[in-house]
């Protein structure tokens, strides 16, 4: 039976009576609430990037796009050049929330060429200043709105690559969520369970919890159950044991950079699954929008690993679980090297080992 529960919707900017606002997911309330709030300036936005309430790599390029936006939307500049001041200051307040996924550098990069190439170009213009800055504002504001229609359409060609690797009655594992909630809607790992389920192909999806966060346990299981697509939760550890009883075909992951040479980053815990997998003669995919590989980082040892707060892993469960003052070490990335990848999945296509050779292939192949 087909499913025809889409995903819902990470992120939006919508119109109110009030004015524009982005609108996202509360991703911390998740499962037991879905609640929608609404971001308003920059500040808010960082911090909902760095609470997590927005997460996963693409997810986090689209917010801070509209960051961007929120930062200087009542901007009071009188010039161009004291307004591309302004647009590059914002950009790297919000480049600090969160250093691992490439998609948050990538979205700013992105933002600010487009604001010097719109005020290049206008430079002979007779326009008073004002407006030109009125324009580059709603350049801005489109341009953010725009990536969540190419994220879209990224995703939906990452899930059509991968529902060619799945086969009907396969079993298939996943860590942390690179799902619809990572993304504007689709997601990246998950988009192809998605579109299994829209051919009437059965897929049954094991999500490690993902600890310490549990993004597996409270989002991944959210969003797939919620789509009425087979999904059993597994606790972080219990990985090996699944692989050994043959319950799973392959594993299919995010990232939140994938370096030149095909090592990559992604949630903590993503390199003891990938090992084991190995072990167990199981491939492994790594769903990799063209925004996620980073081709100026010869190696996965040039990643940045964000380490968040020790009471991330002391008080996980809404209790004390770990001793007062312990050590604790908590990164929130772990980086997988390249020999453990089967192939990256991209929205131009599949690329495999020597990676070194193929990703620059799919990278040409993007705008
Ligand atoms: O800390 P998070 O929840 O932002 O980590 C997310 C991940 O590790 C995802 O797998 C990655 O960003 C890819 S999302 C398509």
């Amino acid at each position: 039976m087909k499913q025809t529960t889409e995903p819902v919707k990470t992120i939006e900017w919508v119109i109110l009576p009030a004015g524009g606002t982005c609108r996202i997911i509360d991703q911390t309330l998740l499962p037991t609430e879905l609640r929608y709030i609404d971001i308003d300036d920059a500040e808010a936005m960082w911090e909902a990037i760095k609470m997590l309430r927005v997460r996963g790599a693409p997810a986090i390029g689209i917010a801070a796009a509209f960051g961007v936006y929120l930062g200087v939307r009542h901007s009071p500049a009188a010039t161009i050049d004291a307004f591309i001041a302004d647009v590059n200051r914002v950009a790297a307040y919000l480049a600090t929330s969160r250093p691992t996924a490439v998609n948050l550098f990538w979205a700013l990069d992105r933002v600010k060429q487009l604001v010097n190439t719109e005020a290049g170009l206008r430079i002979e213009d007779q326009a008073p200043a004002q407006s030109k800055i009125q324009n580059l504002k709603s350049k801005i504001l489109n341009e953010s709105i725009h990536m969540i229609a190419e994220d879209n359409a990224v995703c939906r060609a990452i899930g059509q690559h991968t529902v060619a690797l799945i086969n009907d009655g396969d079993g298939w594992l996943t860590h942390c969520n690179a799902g619809g909630l990572a993304t504007a809607q689709w997601g990246t790992a998950l988009a192809g369970f998605y579109m299994a389920a829209e051919q009437g192909k059965q897929v049954h999806v094991f999500a490690d919890e993902t600890r310490p966060l549990l993004q597996g346990a409270r989002l991944t299981a959210w969003e797939l159950q919620r789509a009425g697509i087979p999904v059993t939760l597994i606790t972080d550890n219990m990985a090996a044991m699944v692989m050994s009883q043959g319950k799973v075909k392959g594993v299919i992951v995010g990232t939140d950079r994938v370096a030149a040479n095909g090592d990559f980053a992604n949630k903590i815990g993503t390199l003891g699954v990938s090992i084991l997998a190995k072990e167990f003669g199981i491939p492994v995919y790594v769903a990799a929008p063209t925004s996620s590989i980073d081709m100026s980082l010869a190696s996965g040892d040039l990643i940045p690993i964000e380490e968040r707060k020790p009471d991330e892993v002391t008080h996980g469960f809404g209790r004390q679980t770990g001793p007062d003052g312990v050590g604790v070490f908590n990164p929130a990335f772990d980086v997988t090297p390249a020999r453990y990848v089967t192939a990256f999945i991209t929205e131009h296509g599949i690329a495999h080992a020597p990676f070194l050779n193929t990703l620059p292939k799919v990278m040409k192949a993007a705008p």
